[in-house]
């Protein structure tokens, strides 16, 4: 008997679809927030506090968004910051963020990006992140390696903790980002810098494109970080939540590996996945 290869776990052929279809969705919903952006973009609703706010604009991309896979694929689950919520029976779920940076899209910076996962079986295979303002599309496939618009990318090699450019995030509840400042204040001293980019979605994509050597936040869901984690990995860096734990709402870290065990360790000793 000859010895057989590993069979690969997920045909090429799904793949390529998936991502086909997430690289479609993603520039639809994405050239429609920055062509019909409206002057007087206001507040529709609240969620978890005052200012963590949705606008008309996310719900009419989510719904782009939703609209167009369950045209392509409509056995599949979906999983969508504003509400989508599909079982689905074809093991295949997508995990939607219709605008990742929110609050960036009301003032009219630039930093904000549609963010589209695809998982199967629980475990992302593709990822897409588009930042219309900025013309970047990131994207990876399981296996396959991350690339910025056609580029292949790589992750800095690990400086030190202390030449370290980090960027973070803060949650939208006022206890939460009091003892989320109190984590910074220590940690600044310790690194060369922080950044608040103010979409999780490109953090991660900045860590896989060598703009930022790590990036950590307590408080993220899964459309937040589902793309952005697999663009990172393919990009060569290390995600992870607490020591020995997946990235997950407590936490998400993500560096190249040398800093990601160092920046991992700090943030265990200074508690940052509690409130
Ligand atoms: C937020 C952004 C922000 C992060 C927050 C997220 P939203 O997502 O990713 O950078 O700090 O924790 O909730 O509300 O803009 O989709
Ligand atoms: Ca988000």
């Amino acid at each position: 008997m000859t010895d057989q290869p590993e069979p690969a776990p997920y045909p090429d052929a799904l793949k390529a679809e998936l991502l086909e279809i997430a690289l479609d969705a993603a520039a639809r919903a994405g050239a429609f927030l920055r062509d019909g952006r409206p002057e007087d973009l206001g507040v529709a609703a609240t969620k978890s506090s005052a200012v963590d706010v949705v606008t008309e604009m996310d719900i009419a991309s989510e719904k782009m968004i939703t609209g167009l896979l369950a045209d392509r694929r409509p056995d599949d689950g979906v999983l969508g910051e504003e509400g989508a919520s599909v079982e689905g029976s074809s093991g295949v779920q997508w995990v939607i963020d219709p605008i990742d940076g929110t609050v960036n899209y009301l003032y009219g910076l630039p930093s904000w990006a549609v963010s589209i996962a695809a998982r199967v079986h629980g475990e992302t295979v593709v990822g897409v992140v588009y930042a219309p303002v900025r013309g970047e599309t990131w994207r990876a496939v399981l296996g396959d390696g991350a690339f910025l618009n056609d580029r292949p990318l790589h992750v800095r090699p690990a400086p030190a903790l202390g030449l370290a450019l980090v960027g973070t995030g803060f949650g939208y509840l006022a206890e939460r980002r009091a003892r989320q400042a109190e984590v910074v204040r220590e940690l600044i001293p310790q690194v060369r810098d922080i950044r608040r980019g103010g979409s999780a979605a490109i953090d991660l994509c900045d860590v896989a494109t060598g703009r930022l050597d790590a990036y950590y936040e307590r408080g993220l869901n899964p459309w937040d970080y589902a793309a952005g984690d697999l663009i990172a990995r393919e990009a060569g860096a290390l995600t992870g939540g607490r020591p020995g734990e997946r990235l997950s709402p407590d936490l998400t870290v993500a560096a190249p590996s040398g800093l990601f065990e160092l920046l991992q360790g700090r943030l265990e000793e200074l508690g940052a996945w509690h409130d």
